[in-house]
């Protein structure tokens, strides 16, 4: 079976990737069948739509017949036998791994032997979703970025056990969706959510130390460094539920490397259920009067914080290509179209010196005796290479 226009969408879990994961799908033209076990989910993705539409129709988007189209292809659905026709299931329920798999196994009872399953999972790997089924060679990761309809960036992500033509078709399918589709390895993070660690958890770092507030910090990343928010805004943005827990994730998954290594800060906010905007307080206070504290605008301490979390993140985008995770190419995309860096991050390493971020590295790690500041084995053969 190939996967064309008329192939028909489901899709899992009408939350927030769900719902935009359907609302792709469907203004590319396809049925959907939009699944969630609470009916007000499914009323809350519908009515959302519907908004979202009215939006687009206002800022001459869409026209109204489009809009009411994309609507209509939308069915919503309470009962997993509602995909019996479904060419390609994306699941987006929650990231509980016996939910996922216990879902997959019912799957499998229902559609018929040749539909494909994916998973937007952001941490677990996709073999251990798959490994127990029946036919494992069909699934694999198809990770959105939230919010779906409005992020480019997707990643294709075959287990060791996906078929090689099926994982193509999916790939061609959702860049004919119109978005910016990269390969990656079945990885802990995959690659924006590995590459990333380091403009979070070496933020933190520095702020911990007593090296600069977060006021600072935030400033020398969006001014200094062309970040379109600093870590500390865009942490709080994310919310420390979805980010503390990814980076724990990560780090667990690759054996405690302290690379990965979480902070004790962002934990204790997680657990204060300080989550950030949408709880109304995380490292800033959102409530209406509170005072925002300033940056130090000191050029030289937001050049050295700047070139510090940047060093890392440059050295963890080199190792993403030393280890296979993704291809050069695919790695830049991921990190301007995923979490939109202002310049793909080998380019910036390659523009700033592979010698002087390996210099940076090695200043830090003789500084700290940590292998968090390791420098990746590719970085020091590109520099011996004179690259
Ligand atoms: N939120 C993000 O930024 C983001 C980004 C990329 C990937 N993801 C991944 O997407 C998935 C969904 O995340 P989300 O943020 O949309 O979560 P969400 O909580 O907004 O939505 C999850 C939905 O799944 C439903 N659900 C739970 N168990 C179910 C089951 N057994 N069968 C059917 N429906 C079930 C819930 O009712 C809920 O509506 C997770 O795997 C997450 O890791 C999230």
């Amino acid at each position: 079976m190939e996967l064309n226009k008329k192939s028909i969408i489901g899709v899992v879990g009408a939350g927030a990737m769900g719902s935009g994961i359907a609302q792709v799908a469907a203004t590319a033209g396809h049925q959907v069948v939009l699944f969630d076990l609470s009916t007000e989910t499914l009323e809350r993705s519908k009515k959302s739509l519907a908004k979202i539409m009215a939006r687009l129709i206002e800022k001459g988007r869409v026209t109204d017949a489009e809009a009411k189209s994309i609507q209509e292809r939308i069915t919503y659905a309470r009962d997993l036998q509602a995909f019996d026709q479904s060419h390609l299931i994306i699941e987006a329920i929650i990231e509980n791994l016996q939910v996922k798999k216990d879902l997959f196994a019912k799957l499998e009872d229902i559609v018929s032997a040749e539909t494909v399953l994916a998973s937007n999972t952001s941490s677990l790997s996709i073999a251990s979703i798959s490994g127990e089924l029946k036919k494992p060679e069909r699934v694999m990761g198809v990770h959105f970025f939230n919010p779906a309809p409005l992020m480019p960036l997707v990643e294709i992500v075959p287990s060791l056990i996906s078929n090689k033509n099926v994982s193509t078709q999916v790939f061609e399918l959702v860049k004919s969706w119109g978005k910016k589709v990269v390969l990656a390895k079945d990885t802990p993070g995959f690659i924006v959510n590995r590459v990333a660690r380091p403009f979070y958890s070496e933020a933190i770092k520095m702020y911990e130390e007593g090296f600069a507030d977060i006021a600072t910090i935030d400033w020398a990343m969006s001014e200094l460094g062309g970040f379109r928010m600093g870590p500390f805004q865009l942490m709080d943005l994310i919310g420390h539920d979805v980010n503390y827990v990814v980076t724990e994730t990560v780090w667990t998954e690759m054996y405690f490397d302290p690379r990965y290594k979480p902070s004790i800060t962002q934990k204790r906010l997680k657990e204060a259920n300080w989550f950030g905007r949408k709880s109304g307080k995380g490292f800033y206070d959102y409530s209406e009067n509170a005072s925002q504290p300033t940056p130090d605008m000191d050029e030289v301490k937001g050049k050295a914080i700047f070139e510090r979390i940047l060093f890392l993140l440059i050295n963890e985008a080199v190792d993403a290509k030393f280890l296979g995770i993704a291809s050069v190419e695919d790695i830049e995309t991921a990190m301007t179209k995923g979490v939109n860096y202002p310049k793909g991050l080998i380019a910036w390493g390659e523009e700033l010196g592979f010698q002087n971020v390996l210099n940076g590295l090695n200043a830090l790690q003789e500084r700290y005796g940590d292998d968090r500041y390791r420098p990746s084995v590719l970085l020091k053969d590109w520099v011996k290479e004179g690259r």
